[in-house]
């Protein structure tokens, strides 16, 4: 018999996944599904990013590369996150890895010892704690709230600094997934203050880094002094569309970032080279396509709102930023007693046999998403619409979510969501 490690035993996925195979099954036997519950891009990647990949395999660039990425692409991956988000980063701030998230292993394999404390606002990215327990540090939840529109309070973290027995880091996530929540440059500075001149660091996940839809993105990295105290994130994923090429880079002081390096010799080795040629074509070329990406990216973000805003006993606001819409549901869910994963599964394979609707519970991020439901904009316009379209019908069959219930209890709402 196998004996799985207690960390791969207690590892939770992340559930948009488990889904999105879920809606590709029932799409493979026939039915007809709007996927609005993963994360990705209905765009191909942006124009020069994806001749400069080409090229480069052409051209033989297909061999191993520096465990900390490509001079080249570092350098201008510090000159352009700098000139855009207002710090002075340098070629040896920056290290390259495959997206976003392997960053969350990094940071916690570089910074965090057993029983550390690390603070996450909640909802939450959720590979967040599963990157903590391979480290044993201990997540400090905190909940987000739908009166704040979802931005982080910077007391929550002065009480975390001033109270935990032993703090250690901070998990950020603005613009935020799945709330769609932008903290202000006041709220950032408020946490700095907190921060500055402490060993807390913070993890700064800006994957949404161009998708705040009124103002721009700021980054904690741009607060004096926080380069002693910030690791932050970035992904070529959703600016540029290049989810599937996996990569990334991360801006943090040179001694992070050599012992980031190092965690990536020890592993991955390195990022692809012709992979970092055509994020580096797309840094230096692409914002234009980038800029009419986003733009679409928010008409669709719009679309989405107002039509949910129509939909009887939801409450959805638009959000600040991401391609998220995060309505809340607690209304619905209790007047059905579903819970609202439930309700997400019950809309994707219960509501009808030809026709569902793919998206996600809140509390595929924490119990705190509990009573909402996350959807992306990764489909035409037109089939958002029909989404939308069909929710009132699929709310309205009360013998259908009786019968969907009573083949999961699983999705039984026991105790009502309390609503204010
Ligand atoms: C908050 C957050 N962090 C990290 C990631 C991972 O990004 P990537 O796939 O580029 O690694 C995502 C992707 O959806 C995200 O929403």
């Amino acid at each position: 018999m196998i004996r799985l490690s207690e960390l791969a035993r207690n590892l939770t996925a992340e559930t948009a996944f488990t889904v999105l195979a879920l809606a590709r099954a029932l799409k493979a036997r026939g039915k007809d599904v709007v996927e609005l519950e993963i994360g990705d891009s209905p765009f191909p990647t942006t124009p020069h990013a994806r001749e400069a990949g080409i090229r480069a395999i052409e051209e033989g660039l297909t061999g191993y590369g520096p465990s900390l990425g490509l001079p080249g692409f570092r350098e201008a991956a510090a000159r352009i996150a700098s000139e855009e988000f207002g710090y002075a980063a340098t070629a040896e701030n920056i290290v390259v890895a495959s997206g976003a998230k392997p960053f969350e292993q990094y940071f916690a394999e570089a910074l965090l010892d057993p029983g550390d404390g690390v603070l996450i606002f909640s909802p939450h990215f959720p590979t967040y704690i599963p990157n903590l327990q391979r480290r044993q540090a201990r997540a400090v939840v905190v909940p987000l709230r739908v009166e704040d529109a979802f931005r982080p309070r910077a007391e929550d973290v002065r009480r975390f600094v001033e109270t935990d027995p032993k703090p250690r880091a901070i998990f950020l996530n603005s613009p935020h997934n799945p709330t769609g929540g932008v903290a202000t440059p006041a709220d950032l500075a408020a946490i700095a203050d907190v921060v500055r001149g402490t060993d807390v660091m913070v993890f700064s996940d800006e994957p949404y880094c161009h998708m705040v839809w009124s103002g721009k993105h700021a980054s904690i990295l741009a607060q004096p002094g926080m380069f002693e105290n910030v690791v932050a994130a970035y992904t070529f994923s959703k600016s540029y569309s290049m989810s599937g090429w996996r990569i990334g880079f991360a801006v943090a002081h040179p001694e992070v970032v050599e012992a980031i390096g190092k965690l990536i010799n020890t592993t991955a080795s390195c990022s692809p080279p012709f992979v970092q040629w055509a994020a580096e074509a797309a840094l230096r070329l692409d914002r234009p396509a980038r800029e009419d990406y986003m733009g679409r990216f928010r008409a669709k973000v719009e679309r989405l709102s107002e039509g949910l805003k129509r939909v009887e006993g939801l409450s959805v606001a638009m959000p600040a930023g991401t391609f998220y819409v995060f309505p809340d549901v607690r209304r619905i869910c209790n007047a059905l007693g579903i819970t609202s994963h439930g309700l997400a599964l019950y809309l994707l394979e219960g509501a009808d046999d030809a026709f569902g609707v793919a998206c996600l519970g809140g509390e595929c991020f924490g119990e705190a998403g509990a009573g909402f439901l996350r959807f992306s904009c990764a489909e035409p316009d037109e089939r958002i619409d029909q989404a939308v379209a069909f929710l009132p019908e699929a709310l309205g069959r009360k013998d259908r979510v009786r019968r969907y219930l009573d083949a999961n209890p699983a999705h039984v709402l026991r105790e009502p969501y309390p609503v204010d």
